[in-house]
């Protein structure tokens, strides 16, 4: 049973089909969210719980962020996430949902100071880059790259102190960055810019994503915000798929550098992190075909076609997402400050409306989420659209690397070994090769027709 978590003296009591019953404890947590834990279950009865999706499964107790999804309460550390997102810099934000607390402006100056010092890549680190195709996808870079980063910076696997996890942490933030523009100059064959040491966090991406050795990108200070803004506001989002999967790899003692690599790789799906990018792609097809939000969202709500409205709906928030109101305020003074004119916001406003007035919609609860605005944005900085969800991975690093820290520092930590109900064949007599029924041949597996009668022969 858990240390940390508070035990009610209430217990929940569970009759099983053979009479026996159990009593199973219930636990509160600081805002009085209350579970059943289960963990002596199958020791008492042999059973244990399914749980498909982890749709009602409490994975671990964390401290790092909470989310109410009913009342669509998001809050990093306890502050909410409307605060941070009017007053922090997002490395002020990366330090508090890493570390706990606000930094001081010493803590603030001194992070910043080692983000700056560890901002450039090895010079024979560089020639990594090089050994992708053109088009390679950034996000099969920063994953890779990630790795390949830790036998660079920490060759024996280990960190044994507050100073070196410091460090680690820094240089990954610092240099997630350097590497997601570095992925993005080589996929369109341009040179791979150094950092600055005179620019900050946010106006370094976009001076190494947009500079050329002959001429500097200065951005303005609103695309600057909207930067800013869109980074803090996914610094962490508690246990999501990316997260619970560097919670996972975490838990089984890999490094750090290792954890977060997974992290990016299970970012990348169009339902977690890549959604931001197929929000973009529905709202260009719109546009292109001259569909009206209504023909859309008639081809949505017919099931066969297993279209979704991409950026909406979420697992944990039936109401409004918070970040998904921040953002779409953002667009608006981003899109107004640049005199741009992008018709694919007038669409997401519309599909928004008339979806939010749309019985299939609202009787399921779904509603505008993180990934629904924010490509706007992106698109509006001149991010293309196969960087939104590296772009993602930067603004998420702080959470993953926090969570990490959360096992890491945690001496009653366990692996993550869920358990599973068997479906499968029960047990069954080895037929020798030459006897298996070509009619009985592993499904799904194809050979050629024209290869069978060779391979048969
Ligand atoms: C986020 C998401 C994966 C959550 O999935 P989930 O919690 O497993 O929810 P489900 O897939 O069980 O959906 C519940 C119901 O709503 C429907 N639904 C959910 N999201 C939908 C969407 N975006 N468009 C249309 N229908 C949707 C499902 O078809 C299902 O309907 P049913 O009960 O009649 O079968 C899902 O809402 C989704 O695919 N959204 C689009 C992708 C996206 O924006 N992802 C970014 C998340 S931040």
């Amino acid at each position: 049973m858990s240390e940390s978590v508070d035990h009610t003296q209430e217990h929940a009591t569970l009759t099983l089909p053979s009479g026996q019953v159990v009593e199973l404890p219930v636990v509160e947590g600081t805002e009085k969210e209350r579970a059943v834990d289960i963990a002596g279950l199958r020791q008492k009865t042999g059973y244990i719980t399914l749980d498909d999706g982890y749709t009602n499964t409490g994975s671990c107790e964390s401290k790092i962020t909470f989310i109410d999804g009913e009342k669509g309460i998001l809050r990093y550390r306890g502050y909410p996430i409307q605060e941070i997102a009017k007053r922090c810099s997002f490395i002020e934000t990366a330090q508090l949902v890493i570390w706990g607390e606000l930094p001081t402006p010493e803590e603030r100056s001194y992070f910043s100071d080692i983000l700056t010092e560890n901002s450039a890549l090895p010079e024979d680190f560089r020639r990594h880059f090089a050994g992708f195709p053109v088009h390679a996808h950034p996000m099969s870079i920063l994953s890779a790259m990630i790795n390949a980063l830790q036998s660079y910076d920490l060759p024996n696997m280990i960190i044994d102190s507050d100073e070196e996890f410091q460090r680690v942490a820094a240089t990954l933030i610092s240099k997630v960055r350097t590497i997601a523009a570095a992925a993005y100059k080589s996929s369109i064959g341009e040179p791979i810019m150094y950092p600055r040491y005179d620019l900050r966090y946010v106006e370094n991406f976009l001076h190494m994503m947009f500079s050329r050795p002959y001429r500097d990108y200065v951005p303005s200070a609103e695309a600057t915000a909207a930067l800013n803004l869109f980074l803090l506001l996914h610094a962490d989002h508690e246990q999501n798929c990316s997260t619970s999967t560097v919670r996972m790899v975490a838990s089984g003692q890999a490094n750090l550098y290792a954890s977060v690599a997974a992290g990016v790789c299970a970012l990348w799906g169009p339902l977690h992190g890549g959604a931001n990018q197929a929000v973009m792609e529905m709202l260009t097809l719109i546009r292109d075909s001259g569909m009206t939000a209504q023909d859309y969202l008639a081809r949505v709500k017919d099931r066969s076609t297993g279209i979704r409205l991409m950026g909406f709906g979420h697992r944990v928030y039936r109401s409004f997402d918070p970040r998904a109101l921040l953002l779409k305020d953002a667009c608006d003074k981003l899109l107004n400050s640049m005199n741009i004119v992008d018709p694919r916001l007038d669409i997401a406003r519309e599909l928004e409306e008339v979806a939010l007035a749309d019985d299939y919609f609202a009787s399921r609860k779904l509603y505008p989420n993180v990934d629904f605005y924010s490509g706007i944005i992106l698109t509006a900085l001149g991010i293309p659209t196969e960087m939104f969800t590296v772009v993602f991975a930067i603004g998420r690093m702080p959470g993953w690397i926090a969570h990490w820290k959360e096992i890491h520092d945690n001496p009653a930590s366990r692996i993550y070994r869920p358990r599973q109900i068997y479906v499968g064949s029960p047990e069954r007599e080895w037929v020798n090769r030459f006897q298996r029924d070509k009619g009985n041949t592993t499904q799904g597996f194809i050979i050629p027709e024209e290869l069978r009668a060779k391979l048969s022969s």
